[in-house]
């Protein structure tokens, strides 16, 4: 299941990373690509190592936590760093799968999930869709800045080149305590309807039914 995401980022938040990125030195993304993708790889990346860069990361992680529907979506249980990219004229990512595991030591997770949080408006380039192969053929995704997509990282997927201006995009990876991807989205399916059940004014002995239910599976479900 693939998931919008919106105003992730208010547009305070916005002008703050885009101001601070500015600020930052740039670099082929290509030394954070897998093997096989490093060849498709034209883009830039926020210097790996820059504390600043770090901060931002968790600028955004913080923002994803506050977003009402991230955290019935993805169940986080780990987040790789977020990586910030930027995407010139010319510039491109070709169809990849991103990989299963990233990370070293304490910081290793396997990749249930990607995101593409927009920071540039649609209006200031062309071109730039993340394009994402599933089952119903591919989706051209071009988000309003501030807005993210969710999406199975282990879906073939692409960035169209830019063909005018630029697009900043952050990007991360989060491992879920949920990895089956159809129990997941069965658990934010009975998340969203006990949300719209309490909004419907449905009784109490309903919502702690419902509860049980949501909890037992994810206690069967989930993994730590
Ligand atoms: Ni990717």
């Amino acid at each position: 299941m693939s998931l919008i995401l919106q105003s992730v980022f208010s547009p305070e938040d916005l002008a703050r990373v885009r101001a601070e990125l500015e600020a930052c030195a740039w670099s082929p993304g290509k030394a954070t690509a897998g093997a096989t993708a490093r060849a498709l790889k034209e883009n830039l990346q926020a210097g790996g190592e820059d504390p600043r860069v770090a901060a931002l990361g968790r600028f955004v992680h913080e923002a994803l936590q506050r977003h009402p529907l991230f955290e019935i979506a993805a169940r986080p249980a780990r987040f790789s760093r977020v990586l910030f990219s930027r995407y010139e004229p010319g510039m491109s990512y070709g169809a990849h799968t991103d990989d299963a595991l990233m990370g070293q030591g304490d910081a290793r997770l396997r990749t249930d999930l990607a995101f593409t949080l927009f920071l540039t408006e649609s209006s200031a380039y062309e071109g730039g869709a993340l394009v994402v192969q599933s089952a119903l053929g591919e989706q051209d995704i071009r988000l309003e800045a501030g807005d993210a997509i969710l999406y199975p990282a282990g879906s073939i997927h692409q960035v169209a080149p830019v063909t005018r201006g630029v697009r900043l995009a952050a990007v991360g990876w989060i491992q879920s305590l949920v990895p089956d991807a159809a129990r997941r989205e069965t658990l934010f399916d009975l998340s969203v309807l006990r949300a719209d059940l309490g909004q419907g004014g449905a009784g109490r002995d309903v919502l702690v039914r419902l509860d049980k239910s949501i909890s037992n599976l994810l206690r069967i479900w989930a993994q730590l």
